[in-house]
Order: C-alpha cells, then sequence, then structure tokens
C-alpha cells in the first residue's frame, strides 16, 4: 500500500522481522523463546479477544461522564461505589461494550492515569501459558476475581486479560448518533520499544507500523491497530480511540459538542497509519482526549504484510496527516 502521500522523497520500509534488533536486545533473557515465540505469538494472538475497555482515573468522574454522554454520544451508567461506566454498541453483535469506567482519582492518582486496560479472550484462552510468558518476560501475574489474570506491561500499565463472559453487558438502546466501539488506546511509555515487544511476545498483539523507536501501533486482528504506543510519562493515556460510524457521523457529533463549548482540538485530518480519518476532542475537566476515528484500514492478508517501518523525523512531515495541519504543541505533551 501506499504510504507516501505528502512528499515524493522515500518512503517507508517493510521490515522482514516484527522485532527490531534495538527491541530484541531491550528484552529480558527469555528461556526457550527463540523456538517457540513465533508459534506462541501466533497461538496468543489467534485468541485473544477484542480490547474490551479500560478504567481511568478522573477528578471529576460526573463532569468526564457528561462530556462523554451529553457531547460524544456514549451511554452513561452510575455504578455502585462511585465509578461511572461509560458504553456504546461494542462490536455489532449482541454485545455492548463498556468502553471506558472512570473512577475518582484519590490521593496522589493523576488524571488519566491508567487503572486498567482489559482485553477479552474466548472461552479456551490458555491463561496458563500466558502466565508463562509473562514471567519470561519479567511480569508477575495475579488472578483476577472473573477468572482471569492480572500483570503489568514494562511501562507499568496495568492489564487485565479476562473471558469475554465477564465483559458482556447489553448493548445501549438506540439514542444519540454516538460512537460504536472502543476500537484502540494509545499509551505513553518511558521504553516504547521494550513495551511493543512485550505486547507482541506476551499478549501477542502483532506489529503493524512504526516511526522511528518512538511510536508504535499493534493489532489483534485485521483493523490496524487497537494499541497505540509513544514516548511519555508510565502509566498515562494519550487518547481514547473511539470508532464513528463515517464521514457523516463527525458532524452531529461536533455539533453537539460544540453546543457544550467543547472544542476539536485537533483535525479533521487523515492520518498514514491505520489511513484512519481523525478529530481529536479534550474533556476539560480531565484533559481526557478522545480521537474520533472511522475507515481504518484493514489488514485482511497476513502473510502479506510486513510491519512498515518510518524513519522517526518522518512524523511531522509525512504520516501525521495527509490533509497538511499538524497539530497543536497540547496534543504532542
Ligand atoms: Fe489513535
Amino acid at each position: 500500500m501506499s504510504q507516501d502521500r505528502l512528499s515524493s522523497a522515500p518512503g517507508p520500509t517493510a521490515g522482514k522481522d516484527p522485532l527490531s534488533n534495538r527491541e530484541r536486545e531491550m528484552l529480558p533473557p527469555m528461556a526457550g523463546m527463540d523456538a517457540t515465540a513465533a508459534a506462541a505469538q501466533e497461538s496468543a494472538a489467534a485468541t485473544l479477544g477484542r480490547l474490551a475497555g479500560v478504567t481511568v482515573a478522573v477528578p471529576d468522574p460526573a463532569a468526564t461522564a457528561a462530556f462523554l454522554g451529553d457531547g460524544i454520544g456514549f451511554a452513561v451508567e452510575s455504578l455502585p461505589g462511585g465509578d461511572v461506566a461509560v458504553r456504546c454498541e461494542g462490536d455489532y453483535g449482541p454485545r455492548g461494550q463498556t468502553a471506558v469506567v472512570l473512577r475518582q482519582a484519590q490521593g496522589g492518582a493523576e488524571s488519566q492515569e491508567l487503572l486498567a486496560i482489559t482485553w477479552e479472550v474466548a472461552d479456551g484462552y490458555d491463561f496458563a501459558a500466558l502466565a508463562v510468558r509473562a514471567a519470561e518476560a519479567g511480569a508477575t501475574t495475579t488472578e483476577t476475581p472473573a477468572g482471569g489474570l492480572a500483570l503489568a506491561d514494562p511501562a507499568g500499565n496495568p492489564l487485565v486479560v479476562e473471558p469475554a463472559a465477564a465483559h458482556t453487558v447489553a448493548p445501549p438502546a438506540p439514542g444519540l448518533l454516538g460512537p460504536r466501539r472502543l476500537g484502540h488506546i494509545n499509551v505513553k511509555s518511558d521504553a516504547p520499544p521494550r513495551s511493543s515487544a512485550f505486547f507482541q511476545r506476551v499478549l501477542g498483539l502483532k506489529l503493524s507500523e512504526q516511526i522511528g523507536d518512538n511510536l508504535f501501533f499493534l493489532r489483534i486482528g485485521a483493523e490496524h491497530h487497537n494499541l497505540g504506543i509513544r514516548p511519555g510519562e508510565r502509566g498515562m493515556l494519550h487518547h481514547l480511540g473511539c470508532e464513528l460510524a463515517g464521514w457523516h457521523a463527525y458532524q452531529p457529533i461536533l455539533d453537539r459538542l460544540a453546543a457544550h463549548g467543547w472544542k476539536v482540538e485537533y483535525g479533521p485530518g487523515r492520518h498514514v497509519p491505520g489511513r484512519n480519518l481523525f478529530t481529536y476532542v479534550v474533556d476539560p475537566s480531565s484533559g481526557l482526549r478522545v480521537e474520533l476515528f472511522a475507515d481504518m484500514a484493514q489488514i485482511a492478508d497476513e502473510r502479506g504484510h510486513e510491519p512498515v517501518r518510518w524513519e522517526a523525523g518522518d512524523r511531522m512531515t509525512k504520516t501525521i496527516n495527509t490533509w497538511g495541519p499538524t497539530p497543536p504543541a497540547s496534543f504532542l505533551a
């Protein structure tokens, strides 16, 4: 596919290996992994389900819920104990998705701190094998009440892998035109290459594209990315990627946000990695950033795809926006 839409200069390279040599050097020793890494990765990728949702600390859950509900169009439900569930259709099927759980930031917790990134798996998922891969990568696993495992990636992001049945909710009743689902998250790491390698080896995600050793885009299945990793403060969220039905869906949502006084931070535009339409909006009460995206690339031919690698200097000139404008400083913080 053609990535170089902004310049006639040389474009990206397609790597032969999903892990760069530098990534491999940064990994801790993993006994026996050389012989089994490919098979383990394939197995995990075949059985890891959708990104179920995230739990995020915010200073005022009700205010953030109003932004996500009244502004963007999520269904909002207060939970016992003070959390707020932010829900949407999810996967076009019979199950809804609790895309976000908003939790009151407690003493010392920073706004946008990630308290959990939850991934679903189907019946029969081999949790014991996950525990082995995690241990080989130096991560400790603990069992969750729902029968899954909790662990942390090298950047300290708390991860939860649980049976899909534990995350089944009824789809919200038809209402405001809003996001269909949480499609990806974009997290910060103090060692992006190491984090990328961890998600590939332990959770079985596949590398779709990277920009230098700074930005990594990884996928579960055919969708170009369900996880983005960028440099930044450990354990913090950069944005939630929420899918809209298409270009036509932006107008009512952005008009609704504007009616409340909530402005666009960056966009509209089209990224090169993922080739998706984007518009970023930010909840003023928490700083929570939501990417409204649509038209994400699908990698249907796994055998024919090799990870695309851009040079670090290509980010602003060739990858950030095929339509031109670069982001404000707030987006890059
Ligand atoms: Fe994104």
